[in-house]
């Protein structure tokens, strides 16, 4: 059973990648206690596509010289889907069982260990400088707060 994300050497990744764990841990945590956990799935949705959104941004840096990157943001759709179908459950007043969060840490660490690391070491074929911080894709700005609302 899965408790980590592997490390993969790019600094902004592994330290995202470790939010995600801690998040999914976190979850699994209240599902075993019997709580329902919509604030912390909530919670690694948001750092799911904050996260996704960083990747996909070094995908379009790379352009050619990482040709795998629809099929990669293929996969972020696949778990992001993942996540929203059982929130979706919690919004519907079904119950999760804590194995749907260790599902969820081994989807998360399977990507990280084939598709991510593929991504990372692409990234290490080229000059281009490691992210210190997350920017923020579209959906994050959406996500924002507006002025007067
Ligand atoms: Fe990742
Ligand atoms: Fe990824």
């Amino acid at each position: 059973m899965r408790r980590h994300l592997p490390r993969l050497g790019h600094p902004l990744f592994d330290r995202q990648h470790a939010r995600l764990a801690d998040d999914t841990r976190a979850l699994i945590a209240a599902l075993r206690r019997g709580a329902a956990g919509r604030c912390l799935l909530s919670r690694l949705i948001r750092d799911s596509r904050r996260h996704f959104a960083s990747e996909e941004r070094l995908m379009r840096q790379l352009a050619e010289r990482y040709p795998e990157a629809e099929g990669h943001r293929a996969l972020h759709r696949g778990l992001l889907e993942d996540m929203l179908r059982l929130r979706a459950t919690l919004a519907g007043g079904g119950c999760l069982h804590h194995r749907h969060g260790q599902l969820l840490l081994e989807a998360l660490a399977h990507h990280a260990d084939a598709a991510d690391r593929n991504l990372v070491a692409a990234w290490r074929r080229t000059q281009l400088p490691a992210p210190r911080r997350a920017t923020h894709g579209l959906a994050e700005r959406h996500r924002r707060p507006r002025p007067g609302l």
